[in-house]
């Protein structure tokens, strides 16, 4: 690089023999020229919300760590659903707080018919149809041990596991779930779960696999909400991926590409960035990822404090995963980014349902 002598630095002429003519200013000069030379858009399309479910009726529970966020009851969540449905929003992920008495060893709950996540599965597809259902297969919900797997004897034990949350797949398909969405990272789960789809007659169920799910210290809040942050036993390093490994990241996603995923999502999201775009580089399918509890509560906390701008930091996080390569994000600010969105558009405000 030329440096400016300081005699120079003033002449306009000089700045200009020096950079041969190229000036990265013009183009941001003004609002119409910054529009014009935009890359990377959020619309309310990349948006799936991620919302937590009680059982009840007419409950709503604030989430203590995470402040805007609530536990929903069936019938709430389905006019919340209503709600996200007007302001566009293309799908809902729902993760359950399980009644403890239901929980066990083997997360045995999650194949009852009558479990939380297959009334709320039907009951939005019956009230608002056109809104896409992608639900986790993962145990921990449901266990008395807060793991993703069955627990034996000091293990989480694979290939039992993997039979199971094949099973519990079927069994959420059937209750009308869009895509299955397996975050327990089993190996040969996604294929697993691909047959028991297929043989059932759910061909046309997708797979977005949690493909790269690390052993994040972002989940903090999340276990809170669900209520296994007071069961969890140990950790979860010996089946999520260590955060220092990224070679490791790209060949765990190829096995669940070579499976049959037909979405990739990475989880963390905004300390994973880099993840983000190796997979959508390296396989091409949509990619998504995953803005979890954690980071979350960190843009919330801070914005409360008069630290940062929320609503700006929001917005700029969120736009920071499409600029990554992903087509959509799993957040929990998608209401709020969605109504903003709207709002910048000049479309009329729509008053949520709470
Ligand atoms: C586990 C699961 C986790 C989250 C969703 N499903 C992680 C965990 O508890 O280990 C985290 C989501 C979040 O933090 O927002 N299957």
């Amino acid at each position: 690089m030329t440096r400016l002598p300081p005699s120079l630095a003033s002449r306009a002429d000089d700045v200009d023999r020096i950079t041969g003519h190229k000036r990265m200013r013009r183009n941001r000069k003004a609002d119409w020229s910054r529009r014009m030379v935009q890359e990377n858009w959020l619309g309310v399309e990349d948006l799936i919300w991620t919302l937590f479910i009680v059982p009840g009726t007419n409950v709503r529970e604030p989430v203590e760590a995470m402040p805007g966020v609530f536990r929903l009851s069936v019938d709430q969540a389905v006019e919340a659903a209503r709600h996200a449905a007007e302001l566009g929003i293309p799908a809902l992920a729902p993760f359950p707080n399980i009644a403890q008495d239901k929980r066990d060893e083997t997360g045995s709950h999650i194949l009852d018919d009558d479990n939380l996540i297959h009334a709320f599965t039907r009951a939005i597809k019956k009230a608002v149809p056109d809104i896409g259902i992608i639900t986790d297969v993962a145990l921990d919900p449901f266990t008395s041990h807060g793991h993703d797997g069955i627990y034996r004897d000091g293990e989480i034990v694979n290939d039992e596991t993997v039979a199971l949350i094949a099973r519990a797949a079927v069994m959420q398909a059937e209750a009308g779930a869009d895509i299955i969405a397996p975050s327990d990272m089993m190996d040969g789960r996604v294929g697993a779960i691909r047959q028991a789809l297929d043989s059932a007659g759910h061909q046309s169920v997708g797979i977005m696999s949690y493909a790269t799910k690390f052993a994040s210290g972002f989940y903090g809040p999340y276990r809170e909400a669900i209520g296994t942050a007071d069961l969890l036993k140990g950790d979860k390093r010996s089946y999520y991926i260590d955060p220092a490994n990224a070679v490791e990241a790209v060949r765990d996603a190829e096995l669940d590409v070579a499976e049959g995923a037909d979405m990739l999502m990475v989880k963390p999201g905004l300390p994973y960035l880099d993840i983000c775009r190796a997979l959508k580089d390296s396989f091409g399918l949509p990619t998504f990822a995953y803005q979890v509890s954690g980071e979350y509560a960190m843009i919330k906390a801070a914005a409360a404090n008069g630290w940062i701008d929320g609503e700006r930091v929001m917005m700029e996080s969120l736009l920071a995963f499409k600029r990554a390569g992903c087509d959509g994000i799993l957040s929990y600010f998608a209401l709020e980014a969605a109504a903003r969105i709207r709002a910048g558009h000049g479309a009329p405000a729509l008053k949520p349902p709470f």
